[in-house]
């Protein structure tokens, strides 16, 4: 890896949401909106703060509600100008910036997080690149995650996880690492492991949706063979990642949302309804009041 900085971002949006089913019968999970945008919309934002200029949506059966989410909608804008709606229309033309591609990739069944990082790898070659699944929602503190992680890569041009600290009983949800120091910022990667029960885990540092990745990763996903359910998982692709190169761990800054989740969707909600600059007032008054 030689290139300075991120070029392209990944976003996997092809898992079956069974934990929002119905909401995710015909929509992605990644389609939920927190107050008026959907979680792909903040993802795609995140990405373009950090640089990004390639973005691909590896997207399953319920494909088409991202690619209009993206797309010009021109009966709409019509509409919108007509009505003199000029605010509005901003808002549903800047969904993505000029001189940003979008792509998408299909992946033909949900066999993992690890496969459908794989289906990205005609367009985004041998260059390393950014993931952020969008149902991890993270408020970044000073900048937003894939900011402080990119610049982390600028300097390190090394494949680096975003983790947290997470209450030892749930590491069973998560991928866990193990890691000695680096620097005051990042720790060095010695291994990794997908869902430990509490005491099988090396500490309690976990991964959460975000990562700059080695191309070197696709060869490595190649070679992972399925897991007990079918799917191949990302994690056993970065424990095998180690052998090769340095992965560096970032303990990002930030508030992060589990979004997969109804308890973590209704919390983002709650906070960025909060946080919103016309509603955020009256929203507390009712929070209050009840
Ligand atoms: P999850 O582990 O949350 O799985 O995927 P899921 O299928 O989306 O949701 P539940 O557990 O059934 O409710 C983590 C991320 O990986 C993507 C998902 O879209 C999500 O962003 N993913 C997962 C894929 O793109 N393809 C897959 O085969 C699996």
């Amino acid at each position: 890896m030689s290139q300075k900085s991120i070029r392209t971002v990944v976003f996997p949006v092809a898992g079956l949401g069974t934990r929002f089913l119905p909401a995710t019968k015909a929509s992605p999970k990644e389609m939920l909106p927190v107050v008026d945008k959907p979680l792909i919309q903040y993802a795609v934002e995140e990405a373009v703060a950090a640089g990004a200029k390639q973005l691909v949506f590896v997207t399953g059966r319920t494909k088409r509600a991202i690619e209009d989410h993206f797309d010009k909608a021109y009966e709409l804008e019509v509409e919108l100008e007509a009505k003199g709606k000029h605010a509005m229309l901003e808002l549903v033309r800047n969904t993505v910036p000029s001189g940003v591609n979008c792509i998408y990739i299909r992946q033909g069944e949900a066999l993992g997080l690890g496969h459908a990082v794989l289906c990205a790898q005609p367009i985004v070659g041998d260059e390393a690149f950014g993931v952020i699944l969008a149902d991890d929602l993270i408020d970044g503190q000073g900048e937003q995650v894939m900011s402080q992680m990119a610049k982390e890569y600028t300097k390190h041009q090394c494949s680096i996880l975003g983790v947290e600290r997470i209450p030892p009983e749930e590491t069973q949800k998560y991928g866990v690492v193990s890691a000695s120091e680096f620097n005051s910022e990042l720790s060095r990667l010695t291994g990794i492991v997908e869902k430990p029960k509490p005491e099988d885990a090396p500490s309690n540092l976990a991964v959460v949706g975000r990562y700059i990745l080695s191309p070197r990763i696709f060869q490595l996903i190649e070679e992972t063979p399925p897991d007990a359910k079918g799917e191949i998982q990302l994690t056993d692709a970065i424990a095998r990642l180690l052998e090769y190169e340095t992965v560096l761990a970032h303990e990002f800054k930030g508030l992060r949302y589990d979004c997969g989740s109804k308890l973590g969707y209704l919390k983002a909600t709650v906070e960025y309804g909060l946080k919103h600059p016309e509603l955020g007032p009256e929203f507390a008054a009712y929070l209050e009041s009840r």
